[in-house]
């Protein structure tokens, strides 16, 4: 059958991962926005999943709510016609008014800003709960930032001193609710993103330092210098903590320390090089401070490599004999939540799967950026780990573009990158739609249905492979 008589909803297992990629950032777009602002909720109000009941998600949950919100913010970017720009910014104001909405219930419940779930209408869920989850502040601050940037280079400055960033204390402004929160915060415990692990989590700190040195250069922007000053303070003390997750026996950077619950973990964790990525767009890139634990630093190279390795072995769906491009990720080798109970066994996920494609096209970039790729003894593995032939990779040595060793590295990871792509698609529905699991043994999805942060993945992995090829 010709391409043009090809119904476009149909998925054609033999086309190529480019056709398939257009086809399916239509439908994570419109499966995404069904979950945004839904007809029973309060405007920007989004659901983690349409999902009711075995699991119950029907909630605002804050970080997968913030994960989301970077995607609209990458829609609104992307978007030329008027009509589609003017929606994505409906939705974003939505979910600005609604978010200073919901600080202000949970505050007057008396649980405060790291409440990690929120009925539709706005209310905090208040039975028990992994709380307080303070990567939830973090992330809502790093997106609502940029879209505050975005909004002052098109001239609104009005409407970001009204909506987004008062440099008024006490704050009626959202941004800064969320930057004092953080600011205060971040010597104490939480609960980790996954909602289980009470202590401090290299995830969450990697995020409160983001939220931080960016929230402080808005505040800069915006004439409130000194709380700049106090937000860049308040994130120089978390350097420190966060290279306390290095294990150099282990050779990885592991999860969480001062681990305040049962039962001890390895430490061995996704969330660790999804960090990596979190906030950071492509789009932002040039314009904030330093990053701490960029994709290519040693440490996060290594961690990365040993997850591979884990998760590889872990899954039947990852045996090679099974011989499918890519390896499924999960959460963390002793999980135990299969997506509906939590004393059964874990699974890979097609989220993550999606993050760690997206980690390797971003790696590609730096490198192309920085025009060199350093080996050094700790971050060896991971190359050596690679899919590229007839190079030789030592330590010590620096590989400068212009060398064919260094373009064939940074190809490799482009092609490492799309394999966990193709594993995600290997998985999926055939409407493309995916729930929040996969099955370890089967691969069939399953958990919480059309779980709203998997299309955010899709699309800003896919929007950094896009860029990746600009830029080749
Ligand atoms: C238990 C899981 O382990 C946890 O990660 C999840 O957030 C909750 N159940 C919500 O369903
Ligand atoms: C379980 C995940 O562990 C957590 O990160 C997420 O926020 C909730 N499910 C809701 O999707």
């Amino acid at each position: 059958m010709a391409d043009t008589e090809r119904p476009r909803h149909v998925f054609m297992p033999e086309d190529s991962l480019e056709e398939w990629i257009l086809q399916e950032s239509e439908r994570a777009e419109i499966y995404l926005l069904r979950n945004v602002s839904p007809p029973d909720a309060l405007p920007g109000a989004i659901l983690a999943s349409p999902s009711r009941s075995n699991p119950d998600y029907y909630y605002h949950w804050v970080r997968d709510a913030g994960i989301v919100i970077k995607a609209i913010l990458q829609l609104y970017r992307l978007a030329r016609e008027p009509e589609a720009r003017r929606r994505y910014f409906d939705r974003m104001m939505e979910f600005v008014d609604f978010s200073w909405h919901i600080q202000r219930t949970a505050v007057q419940a008396g649980i405060g800003l790291g409440e990690p779930k929120f009925f539709v209408d706005g209310m905090p869920y208040m039975d028990p709960w992994g709380r307080p989850q303070d990567d939830g502040p973090a992330i809502r601050a790093i997106e609502l930032t940029h879209w505050a940037f975005l909004l002052l280079d098109e001239g609104r400055r009005e409407l970001v001193q009204e909506r987004l960033y008062d440099a008024r204390l006490p704050t009626g402004s959202v941004i800064k609710a969320d930057l004092e929160y953080t600011a205060h915060r971040w010597r104490a415990t939480c609960y980790d993103l996954w909602e289980e692990v009470l202590g401090h989590h290299f995830f969450t700190r990697l995020l409160q330092r983001k939220a931080l040195i960016e929230g402080a250069a808005l505040a800069t922007r915006l004439g409130d210098d000194e709380a700049a000053r106090f937000y860049v303070d308040q994130s120089r003390h978390l350097d420190g903590e966060l290279r306390r997750h290095w294990e150099p026996e282990r050779q990885y950077l592991v999860s969480v320390r001062d681990q305040e619950t049962d039962p001890p973990r390895s430490g061995l964790d996704s969330s660790v090089i999804l960090a990596t990525l979190g906030g950071y767009s492509i789009h932002d890139h040039e314009l904030y401070g330093e990053d701490l634990y960029p994709v290519e630093h040693e440490q996060v190279l290594a961690t990365a490599v040993a997850q591979k390795r884990t998760f590889q072995s872990l899954y039947p769906i990852n045996d090679p004999s099974r011989r499918i491009a890519g390896i499924a990720i999960g959460r963390y080798p002793e999980d135990r939540y299969d997506g509906y109970r939590t004393d059964s066994i874990g699974n890979p996920w097609p989220g993550i799967t999606i993050g760690f494609a997206m980690y390797h096209y971003k790696l590609a970039m730096q490198y192309r950026r920085s025009t060199r790729i350093a080996l050094t003894p700790t971050s060896l593995p991971f190359f050596q780990a690679l899919p590229v032939e007839d190079v030789r990779f030592d330590p010590g040595e620096e590989l400068l573009a212009g060398d064919p060793r260094f373009d064939r590295t940074v190809d490799a990871l482009r092609r490492e990158g799309d394999a966990f792509l193709e594993r995600a698609r290997y998985h999926m529905n055939p409407d493309g739609s995916m729930s929040e699991q996969m099955n370890r043994f089967t691969g069939f999805q399953q958990g919480a249905a059309h779980l709203s942060m998997n299309y955010a993945a899709f699309l800003l992995a896919t929007e950094m492979r896009r860029h990746l090829l600009l830029f080749s």
